[in-house]
């Protein structure tokens, strides 16, 4: 495993391996990595022939510098983990590297809805940053295949709004939200539970789980359903943001006939924003 901190670096080996006709697949994270990372990383095996990941805490995307700041780095921990997957090559550059071309890809794409709602509406600016920088690891990455956890389920509509609207031909490939035994999605933010919140935690997906149900079982009732699930979850002792019924390709309010849906929640925990999401294929 080859780790690299320049673009110069990165470039030269990716396009090596192209003109040997290796199939480059990317794996973008912040680092700190935990099973759910590690499940894009074995994906990825099975997209391509070359693993490239990079670790890179992207400030644009973090809304208050003590966020920014107490975000866990864990650089060695991580390498020692992307080397037992058989990464390839892990790109860990400083900011000035991936921000020094100071044209933002960000301002010349459509600023649609789809940022602004949902998480976009609690985290201002955070998916603006997720997609600058997206762009920025595709624009110097070029790979082929490039692979996103379903867990922040409207970052993936939003990078797959982005491929569309910037003409790339890198295809997407979502993995399945990565949970640990009771129910609880993998998340860094899971090490700011406290062991009270810990056992609290799984009930956000327990919600979303029944929510799922009764919509199988012929409930339509969708704004009802959403302020009677975040009511439990305050109850449960979250400060929820949200919790809403939407077309899992549009994100749009759910329609009463959609067969495709994403249930999607975002609840404070203590000091975690714990977010999760359930799809469902009715009809
Ligand atoms: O999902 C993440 O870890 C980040 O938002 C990403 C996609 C690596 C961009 O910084």
């Amino acid at each position: 495993m080859r780790t690299v901190a320049t673009v110069a670096d990165l470039r030269q080996q990716i396009s090596s391996w192209k003109t040997r006709g290796e199939r480059i697949v990317l794996v973008p994270t912040m680092g700190n990595l935990h099973d759910g990372h590690l499940a894009l990383v074995r994906h990825a095996a099975r997209c391509g022939s070359k693993i490239v990941c990079s670790i890179f805490v992207n400030r644009l995307q973090f809304d208050r510098p003590e966020d920014l700041a107490a975000y866990p780095r864990t650089p060695h921990e991580d390498l020692e983990a992307l080397q037992r997957e058989n990464t390839d090559l892990v790109f860990m550059p400083e900011h000035d590297e991936v921000y020094a071309e100071r044209h933002r890809v960000q301002e010349s794409l459509p600023a649609g809805p789809l940022y602004q709602q949902l998480c976009g509406e609690f985290r201002p600016g955070f998916f603006e940053g997720v997609a600058e920088v997206v762009s920025r690891l595709f624009h110097m990455t070029d790979p082929d295949v490039a692979v996103f956890g379903e867990k922040d389920y409207q970052q993936l509509v939003i990078i797959k709004q982005l491929v569309k609207d910037l003409g790339l031909a890198i295809r997407i490939e979502p993995v399945a939200t990565q949970r640990e035994s009771d129910g609880l999605a993998f998340s860094s933010r899971n090490a700011y539970l406290n062991p009270q919140e810990r056992a609290i935690a799984p009930q956000l997906h327990a919600e979303l789980v029944r929510v799922g149900d009764r919509i199988k079982g012929g409930q339509r009732t969708f704004s009802l359903m959403e302020s009677q699930a975040a009511e439990r979850l305050q109850r449960a002792g979250f400060r929820p943001d949200y919790v809403a019924i939407r077309d899992a390709e549009t994100l749009e309010s759910a329609a009463y006939e959609a067969s495709h849906m994403a249930i999607l929640a975002a609840a404070w925990l203590g000091k975690a924003r714990l977010i999760d999401n359930m799809l469902l294929q009715t009809g």
